[in-house]
């Protein structure tokens, strides 16, 4: 049992520190970062002269891809929360726009498909019912479907006219780690890959894209670094009952899949919100028991979410933030603060979702909960 574990106590923790290794994989042969003339000199890398993303799913289906008018995404669960990140990215670079939907909203809405969008269904199991049915249903509207897909030679991967694998191995714990961190390099080569086919991101973006994704992985193992740090902090929350999670723009997907970890795992109630419309109805929740978490990096909106947060403060609520490495300002507000490595914001999410990922696992170990298998919740849902 110990010898599946790779000497982790759960599937879930080592699926977590898998993910620096499980990602180099998912972006082997599919991203070429230009190797620097130091590097070069010393041996230490193949000379890669370009950068450069190659995805022959793309390669393969161009014209139809690159014609697209509308992009749509179904998905389930952790899975939807990726296709949230994967709309900013391939609007922002495709310059294509794009809707997300729950695949089990979707199939019943009676939506407008038409033959000139592409569907894209994000599932690690490839058996989720409903995306399924979302799949064939945009099928017979003609529609070209692209899956993002963890296991191999699924019903999905089957269904769909192409897609990519992400290629992270197996997950067996329930509540989703590295597939979440796959969805998101995939969907982010995706989107660098076609925008750079279309002409819609400039030379210069997509080099700095694609030399930062390449150092992720080395930046994901600092994050790994904090687990002791974040047990520590995990015990102070045991207590709680409810739980916000808020984040901006990048970061706010990310919000909502750290409280879903929490929910799942940790049986304490938690609401992912953009921070912003926290004025709208979470703030009146807000007292000395409310621990509120922000997803806060250097970014766009740094200093709206600084605002959120004081206001949170002046209402007593006990604060935990995710900085980026280096703020000053925060930590002056927040009770506790995680620091993630400075990135480009795109990729922000990769780093941030790790202490969230910890802390969930860390909050349930503490209550003595089955972290890989909670109550009433099933790995592949091939059921309504
Ligand atoms: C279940 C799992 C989640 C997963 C969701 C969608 O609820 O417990 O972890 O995100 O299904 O599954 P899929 O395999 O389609 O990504």
């Amino acid at each position: 049992d110990m010898l599946s574990k790779g000497g982790f106590p759960h599937f879930m923790l080592k699926e977590i520190f898998d993910q620096p290794k499980v990602l180099r994989d998912c972006m082997r042969g599919r991203l070429f970062a230009k190797t620097s003339d130091e590097e070069k000199r010393s041996g230490r890398n193949n000379d890669v002269n370009d950068n450069d993303v190659v995805l022959s799913a793309v390669k393969n289906n161009k014209d139809r891809l690159m014609s697209a008018k509308r992009f749509i995404i179904v998905a389930c669960g952790t899975s939807w929360h990726a296709g949230l990140i994967g709309k900013q990215l391939i609007e922002r670079y495709c310059q294509i726009p794009v809707e997300v939907d729950y695949a089990s909203e979707f199939r019943y809405r009676d939506p407008i498909i038409y033959p000139t969008d592409v569907v894209i269904a994000i599932s690690q199991s490839g058996e989720t019912a409903d995306t399924l049915a979302a799949i064939e249903l945009a099928k017979s509207k003609g529609a070209c479907v692209f899956g993002i897909v963890n296991a191999v030679g699924s019903s999905i991967a089957r269904q769909t006219d192409t897609g990519i694998y992400i290629h992270v191995g197996p997950e067996i714990g329930v509540a989703s780690t590295k597939a979440f961190t796959g969805q998101l390099t995939c969907l982010t080569l995706l989107a660098l890959c076609l925008g750079h086919c279309k002409g819609t991101i400039s030379k210069d973006e997509y080099d700095e894209m694609i030399q930062e994704l390449a150092v992720i992985p080395d930046k994901m193992e600092q994050v790994l670094k904090l687990n002791d740090a974040i047990k520590t902090i995990s015990r102070t929350y045991t207590y709680a009952t409810n739980f916000l999670y808020l984040g901006r723009g990048w970061n706010y997907p990310v919000a909502l899949e750290g409280a879903l970890k929490l929910k799942e795992i940790s049986y304490i109630h938690a609401e992912g919100y953009p921070a912003a419309e926290m004025k709208h109805g979470p703030i009146a929740l807000v007292d000395d028991r409310m621990p509120v978490l922000f997803v806060a990096t250097h970014h766009k909106q740094y200093q709206k979410i600084v605002s959120n947060m004081e206001e949170v403060k002046a209402r007593g609520g006990h604060i935990i933030a995710i900085i980026t490495e280096g703020d000053t300002e925060i930590p002056k507000i927040a009770n506790e603060c995680i620091e993630v490595p400075q990135t480009l914001a795109p990729l922000a999410p990769l780093l941030t979702v790790i202490p969230l990922q910890l802390l969930a696992y860390h909050v349930a170990v503490c209550k003595g909960l089955n972290v890989d298998q909670p109550r009433n919740l099933a790995k592949s849902v091939t059921v309504e």
